[in-house]
């Protein structure tokens, strides 16, 4: 029995765990991929932006690759474990607070990249829209917005009532993952164990599915163009069976 049981915004108590629960997620892999989804559409970037960068695994990866690169998520936690990151390495990466609601006093970016998922927290197509209109405010005039989703067939997959335990240094967890199909939703249960301080914390983490038809319909709503989709980490084009799917972005001639 735990002293005490509290319940936390989703990433606040994960984030220190984030990397550990994370750790299959091949981000050398991921960097490259997406640099070769830019180089495919001719965008030659001299400044990226990582939004909902997370621990900031990404934008290091793309830092050690030469891209100069910047980073910017809502929850300052997660944040903070990629500041320390990037100071550990010397790695000269800015980190911004922000929301994807509102992207305020970022600088102009040739490329921006939301990746893994983090648009699929946005629990409504209002709110996707939104934050592709702020994307919109902060890529220059040739940039190109790379945007992910992950797939009402990757939550029925794999997140249909799996339950997995786990154990790290001095924490454990247990993730409950279930989809409820008649809200479209995601959802992710974290119960942490944390042996320092003997507290059971629990986060729960709501991710809104989208199918490529209701993207491509808030793409057409906003200054954007859609000018590549891409199934999983490949070139072909998605289908409602990919896992995850890639999306490039163009600003719209207007
Ligand atoms: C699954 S994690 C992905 C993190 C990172 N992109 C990665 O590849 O590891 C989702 C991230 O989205 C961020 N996020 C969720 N909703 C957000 C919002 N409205 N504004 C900014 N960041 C948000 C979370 O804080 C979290 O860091």
């Amino acid at each position: 029995m735990s002293n005490s049981n509290t319940t936390a915004t989703p990433y606040t108590r994960l984030a220190t765990i984030y990397d550990y629960a994370m750790r299959h997620v091949d981000y050398v892999h991921w960097a490259r991929y997406v640099l070769s989804l830019l180089a495919r559409h001719h965008a030659v970037p001299s400044r990226v932006l990582d939004l909902a960068c997370g621990t900031g695994s990404l934008a290091l990866e793309l830092h050690r690759r030469g891209v100069d690169v910047l980073g910017a998520d809502g929850c300052k936690e997660m944040m903070s474990v990629a500041v320390e990151k990037a100071r550990k390495l010397n790695y000269p990466i800015p980190f911004y607070h922000r929301n994807l609601l509102n992207l305020d006093d970022l600088p102009a970016c040739d490329a921006v990249l939301c990746l893994y998922d983090s648009i699929n927290y946005l629990m409504s197509p209002e709110m996707v829209l939104q934050a592709f209109e702020e994307v919109h405010r902060v890529v220059t005039r040739n940039g190109v917005f790379v945007v992910d989703i992950c797939t009402e067939n990757n939550s029925r997959q794999y997140f249909s009532n799996m339950q997995s335990t786990e154990a790290g240094d001095g924490f454990s967890y247990l993730r409950h993952s279930y989809y409820k199909k008649r809200e479209g939703v995601q959802y992710n249960k974290f119960e942490i164990h944390f042996e320092d301080t003997d507290e059971m914390v629990t986060e729960l983490h709501q991710q809104r599915v989208y199918s490529l038809a209701m993207i491509e319909k808030i793409v057409a709503a906003s200054p954007f163009e859609m000018v590549g989709a891409y199934g999983g980490f490949g070139y072909a084009p998605p289908t409602e069976l990919s896992d995850r799917v890639h999306f490039v972005l163009k600003k719209r001639n207007t």
